[in-house]
């Protein structure tokens, strides 16, 4: 194994320090699943994060390549989960009742995937933007219009002298990919019309610290955004924040309603949460040093877990080839010996190896067939959906393994 040194840092959003307060070893990239014969050539970075007293803002300090993780055989696909589908269903209807109420509008949509959100904007004027060409070709399957390409400041210019403004900019598990976010911010802020709302929303660093889901930092996630990070960011171009709504999806996630300045009436829940923030300590550094703390008496939990499974015989598999999981299995060091299989419902990971640890991954159906005595939940965000379905391997004296927000077995 070998770090790969064209790993690049530029993803510091202001020119203020960045304190370094964890370290999980070197990384593979976390959707990168494997056959055996990519082993020796596996690219690692080191998976380092640090918090900036100046922007508030919690991000990877080195960060591979963006062609390197969104590419034509990326591997994740919103769609399949049904909770999901149905958050984003509502989503759009809470977005058409409060924003944009005629389909002459038009909607953006960031890192559309497979088109999961945007597809209830058919009708309207629309534009996805999706860098990975096999997810943006099942946005285009269902008819929607989708530009394969990185955006920044020069495609949003392009957008606007062909398309016009924009009046709902969206994206959703995106803005906390995209190493150089100033650019995205300069390009939405020359996209965006007078009145015009982004919302968005990501993985929530309040959600992260308080259940110490180590597991939301990998290389996609160049960021953990709190509000404090988010208005920051966005004052630097004339933008506020105007609403706020907590999520429970990616466990534990923030959807931000910004504007530009003054333009929309500022919710209670936007001071009310930077209250929030300041009573947890997401605004300096000493409750980051703790998490990193929480991060390994976590991991020692785990391994002393699985090793007295192992020596019992006990056979354990992973549920969920998430991307999560590759730091948890490469920061805690987690091989086959420990986990024998993790199943997956995603074809593309079917029959390839994690990355790093190299445990095979498996379909449902092996799942299915033949149940082992634990499984190790990393799709632990998908609890409520995979708990439904899985009644029949609880009643089989299948017992469940949780990391988050405490390791335990029931
Ligand atoms: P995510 O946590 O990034 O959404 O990824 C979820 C992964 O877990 C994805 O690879 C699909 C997989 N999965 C299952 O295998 N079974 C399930 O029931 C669910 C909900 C997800």
């Amino acid at each position: 194994m070998s770090v790969n040194k064209n790993a690049v840092d530029k993803c510091r959003i202001s020119d203020s320090s960045l304190e370094k307060f964890v370290s999980y070893g070197d990384m593979p990239i976390a959707n990168g699943f494997l056959s055996e014969g990519e082993f020796k050539s596996e690219y690692y970075f080191p998976l380092e994060v640090g918090f900036c007293e100046k922007s508030k803002m919690v991000q990877l300090i080195t960060q591979p390549d963006p062609e390197i993780m969104f590419h034509d055989h990326y591997a994740f696909f919103s769609s399949l989960s049904t909770s999901m589908q149905k958050h984003f269903k509502t989503f759009a209807d809470e977005v058409k009742s409060r924003f944009v109420k005629n389909t002459n509008q038009m909607v953006m949509e960031l890192g559309c995937n497979d088109g999961i959100f945007l597809q209830h904007f058919k009708d309207y004027r629309h534009l996805g933007i999706e860098p990975s060409l096999n997810v943006a070709e099942v946005s285009r399957s269902k008819g929607l219009n989708v530009e394969n390409r990185f955006f920044g400041q020069a495609l949003a210019e392009e957008i606007v002298s062909k398309e016009g403004q924009v009046d709902l900019f969206s994206a959703s598990n995106c803005m906390c990919h995209i190493p150089d976010f100033l650019s995205v911010l300069a390009g939405i802020d020359v996209l965006l019309s007078k009145k015009g709302v982004v919302v968005f929303e990501d993985p929530y660093m309040g959600a992260v610290v308080e259940k110490t889901s180590y597991d939301q930092f990998y290389d996609e996630h160049v960021f953990l955004f709190s509000l404090h990070s988010i208005s920051y960011a966005f004052s630097l171009f004339g933008m506020e924040v105007f609403d706020v709504a907590p999520q429970v999806t990616h466990g534990g996630s923030m959807r931000y309603y910004i504007c530009r300045k003054g333009e929309h009436e500022v919710s209670n829940a936007v001071s009310s949460l930077l209250k929030n923030e300041e009573l947890q300590g997401l605004d300096k550094i000493d409750v980051y040093l703790e998490f990193a703390k929480n991060c390994e008496t976590s991991k020692a939990r785990l391994v002393e877990e699985l090793s007295i499974l192992a020596k019992a015989g006990k056979k354990v598999a992973g549920y969920g080839a998430t991307s999560k999981s590759t730091t948890v299995l490469n920061y805690c060091k987690i091989g086959p010996d420990l986990i024998s299989y993790i199943s997956d419902t995603t074809p593309i990971k079917i029959g390839k190896f994690s990355p790093g640890m190299h445990i095979p991954i498996r379909s449902y159906e092996e799942f299915k067939s033949n149940y082992p005595d634990v499984a190790v939940l990393f799709a632990w965000n998908h609890q409520a959906e995979i708990f439904e379905k899985e009644k029949v391997f609880r009643d089989s004296n299948g017992k469940w393994l949780f990391f988050v927000p405490k390791v335990e077995i029931v």
